[in-house]
């Protein structure tokens, strides 16, 4: 799918309403990782080079529509402004907005509220999605979308508003594109994709489709779990999605017809309580104790995943190895980021999570090939599904 470049469309001194995905880590106002907002800047400063005004609109957390003071994007803007050294003016009104966008002039910058205060943002109906486009469509002369992480979603800002001006994706949007489509249509091999998080029923599509694709897959993090007892273990207090056994037992056997690699750990570490201070102690997989939990894949596990990608002239990987924000259990997903900052080839952090995770664990950007910042997003391109944000942008 071609998506149109900000090449194809002229947007130099016009009024640019510009969609990014800023939802970034906020706790107490403190934002702890500013990724997203960093990889929006190439776009932002493009724009202002060529005389634009900037109108941005950006969601930030699952607000349902509510009003909450914890996820307001103040903070946001305020680092945006920092990080651009200009002011970026910020509204917390998002409606009925056109008198102030009407007086913006070239170089200014109005960062809106978070959109999905709005129920119409995120609506399941396409009428009232299309009557807040519209007027959000007043705010500017052209639409860019830059918000990758928000492509996979088909909301009012994200798909809509796209259709109602001239548009063009963003230099992220673009960039992620391009790493996306060399992983689907031609990566070089062997290929590894590396799978943690907590959920496995996030990831059933994606493994089924990369079945096709890959040469090996790596499963820990919490969804593992399911997978162990999908083999008959006992998995004691871990996480498990009983309901999906049937599936990865069935994913197990299409892996070994096709003669992908599946590694899973094969020891753990496991503790009492899903706590920081809960000791841990390594077992084999097939003795997790019942009354205990997984909360990190074992180093000999770690050591046989590195191995593996070490092997690989490819590698994507996407969610944790184990809870990393405790430091007992951050291992794992150390040892698989370090393993990826060894490959020659070309080595793809997916998520927001992930590439959060290898910049609280010590990593930069620069040592991995591309850090992604889509994590369902991502996931949904090497599903092989369409991504609305991005039909709207083709
Ligand atoms: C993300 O964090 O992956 C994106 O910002 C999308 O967020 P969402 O899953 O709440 O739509």
């Amino acid at each position: 799918m071609g998506i149109r470049t900000l090449a194809q469309l002229p947007f130099a001194g016009k009024q640019v309403i510009l969609r990014c995905d800023l939802n970034v880590p906020i706790k107490n106002g403190v934002i702890s990782d500013d990724g997203r907002i960093r990889a929006s800047l190439s776009t932002i400063k493009l724009l202002l080079d060529n005389e634009c005004s900037i109108v941005i609109i950006a969601h930030l957390g699952r607000p349902k529509g509510e009003i909450k003071k914890e996820l307001s994007l103040e903070p946001v803007a305020k680092r945006l402004g920092t990080l651009l050294d200009k002011e970026v003016r910020f509204s917390s009104e998002i409606l009925g907005l056109r008198a102030t966008t009407d007086l913006l002039k070239a170089g200014e910058i109005l960062m809106l509220e978070n959109i999905r205060f709005l129920e119409s943002e995120t609506s399941k109906d396409q009428q009232e999605r299309e009557l807040l486009a519209n007027e959000l469509a007043t705010y500017g002369e052209v639409y860019v979308g830059d918000g990758f992480g928000a492509v996979h979603r088909k909301h009012a800002s994200v798909f809509e508003l796209a259709s109602l001006l001239p548009h063009a994706a963003g230099n992220l949007v673009v960039a992620e594109v391009d790493v996306l489509e060399k992983l689907t249509k031609s990566p070089d091999r062997p290929y590894a994709v590396v799978l943690g998080g907590a959920k496995v029923s996030d990831k059933i599509a994606v493994i089924s489709n990369l079945l096709d694709q890959v040469d090996v897959i790596a499963i820990g993090g919490g969804m593992v779990f399911t997978f162990l007892a999908a083999q008959g273990k006992e998995v004691g207090k871990s996480l498990v999605e009983l309901d999906l056994i049937p599936t990865v037992k069935e994913l197990m056997e299409r892996a070994a017809e096709k003669k992908v690699e599946l590694l899973l750990p094969t020891d753990i570490l496991v503790a009492h309580e899903f706590s920081e201070s809960s000791p841990p102690t390594l077992v084999l997989t097939d003795q997790i104790p019942t009354d205990q939990m997984g909360l990190d894949i074992g180093p000999v596990s770690a050591a046989s995943f590195a191995n593996a990608i070490s092997k690989c002239e490819t590698v994507f990987w996407n969610g944790p190895m184990g809870v990393f924000e405790f430091p007992n259990y951050a291992n794992g997903t150390k040892a698989i980021a370090h393993a990826l900052t060894e490959i020659k080839g070309m080595s793809v952090v997916g998520g927001g999570d992930s590439a959060a995770a290898v910049r609280k664990l010590g990593f930069t950007d620069k040592q991995f090939g591309y850090i992604s910042t889509g994590g369902g997003a991502s996931l949904e391109y090497l599903e092989g599904k369409q991504l609305p944000g991005l039909v709207a942008l083709s």
